[in-house]
């Protein structure tokens, strides 16, 4: 049945989202706060910058004003990257209705709250459902309809099963978790890792290093997400090890071309001034850290990424020193009798 569904955003992902949901017969509203993006949108019915090629359907308008793709909408994307979603929850409170979703499906922890998103959402939106997506999926591939997995997280059952309702197609499937925690701790962590990863391409490294550093780095990510509170079955998962693999593999992925941008040399700065994006992963890496020390849980792949980051260090000595660490057994749960 055709729902109207509003998308907060029209960066790449929320681009991509907006045409699944039109595929599948829904009426979409989507916003952005950038003018000339609506513009172009309007004009082309394609995001010529983000998204290339991927032709938008006629059933989706474009809008600067919040409020219309919020009022009466079934469901609500919010689709800003990490860094703005809460200056947009701020913008959008006046115009949600009580028990209203809003999906966010960014990626994200903030820097000086150390919160998830969705806990910022709820937040600054009184009366909000909030929700999240994720899992393994650049939005090159979505909008070209390859076939693609996410998981729909919600604290309540009814509102995860809507949202699976509402984006499930024959090449984009939604399973559904109420453990929001799990997923965005998964979501936002694995941007560290796939910075390590970027940088050991960068380095030359090989498929051996690529393979320790996923493995390795899922088992850092879910120590610290099991001890905050989230479920170890989720960072096995799609939005665990799923979102980690395609993020460190994927010529997609734009914390992995910063950090091999970084393997290669460059600073920070030139490496982002490259990359012509955010890259998320810059800002989790220094919230990573905070939290691993106010729950004190090591986490030394993170850590000498922080290192390269903020401090200098170069790409090759932090593989170096996470190589000659203390020897240790590989997991700390596993004994002999
Ligand atoms: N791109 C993907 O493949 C993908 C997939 C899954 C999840 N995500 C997540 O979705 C989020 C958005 O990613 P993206 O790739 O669409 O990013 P993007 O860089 O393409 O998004 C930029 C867009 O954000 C909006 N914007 C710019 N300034 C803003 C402001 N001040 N306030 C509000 N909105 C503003 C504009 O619409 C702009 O086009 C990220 O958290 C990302 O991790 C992305």
């Amino acid at each position: 049945m055709m729902k109207n569904i509003g998308v907060i955003g029209a960066g790449s992902w929320g681009t991509a989202l907006s045409k699944v949901l039109a595929n599948n017969g829904h009426k979409v509203v989507v916003w952005s706060i950038v003018k000339e993006e609506v513009e172009m949108l309007q004009k082309n019915r394609e995001h010529l910058d983000k998204l290339p090629g991927v032709k938008l359907p006629e059933s989706i308008s474009f809008t600067t004003d919040i409020k219309e793709a919020i009022e009466g909408m079934e469901l609500i994307i919010l689709a800003v990257p990490s860094v703005f979603t809460r200056s947009t929850s701020k913008t959008m409170a006046p115009f949600v209705k009580e028990g209203q979703i809003v999906v966010c499906v960014a990626k994200g922890i903030e820097e000086n709250t150390l919160k998830p998103l969705a806990e910022i959402v709820a937040e600054e939106i009184p009366g909000v459902k909030a929700a999240v997506m994720c899992g393994p999926s650049h939005a090159e591939e979505v909008g070209i309809g390859l076939p693609t997995t996410v998981v729909a997280g919600a604290k309540e059952r009814a509102v995860a099963e809507k949202i699976q309702d509402i984006f499930m197609n024959e090449v984009f499937r939604v399973y559904t978790s109420p453990d929001v925690l799990g997923m965005e701790l998964g979501g936002s962590l694995k941007n560290v890792i796939a910075l390590a990863a970027g940088m050991a391409d960068g380095l030359g490294c090989g498929d051996n290093t690529k393979a320790a550093l996923i493995t390795r780095g899922i088992a850092e990510i879910s120590r610290l997400a099991i001890k905050m509170g989230a479920n170890s079955e989720t960072l096995s998962g799609l939005t665990g090890i799923g979102d980690l693999i395609v993020t460190c593999e994927s010529k997609h992925s734009r914390n992995r071309k910063a950090g091999m941008l970084m393997g290669q040399g460059l600073t920070m700065d030139e490496a982002t001034k490259e990359v012509k994006m955010v890259v998320e992963g810059i800002y989790s890496a220094k919230a990573a850290l905070a939290l691993g020390r106010k729950y004190d849980v090591e986490l030394p792949i993170i850590e000498e990424v922080n290192k390269v980051l903020f401090e200098n260090k170069k790409a090759k000595d932090a593989v170096t020193d996470l190589m000659v660490r203390d020897k240790r057994s590989e997991s700390s749960s596993l004994e002999w009798n």
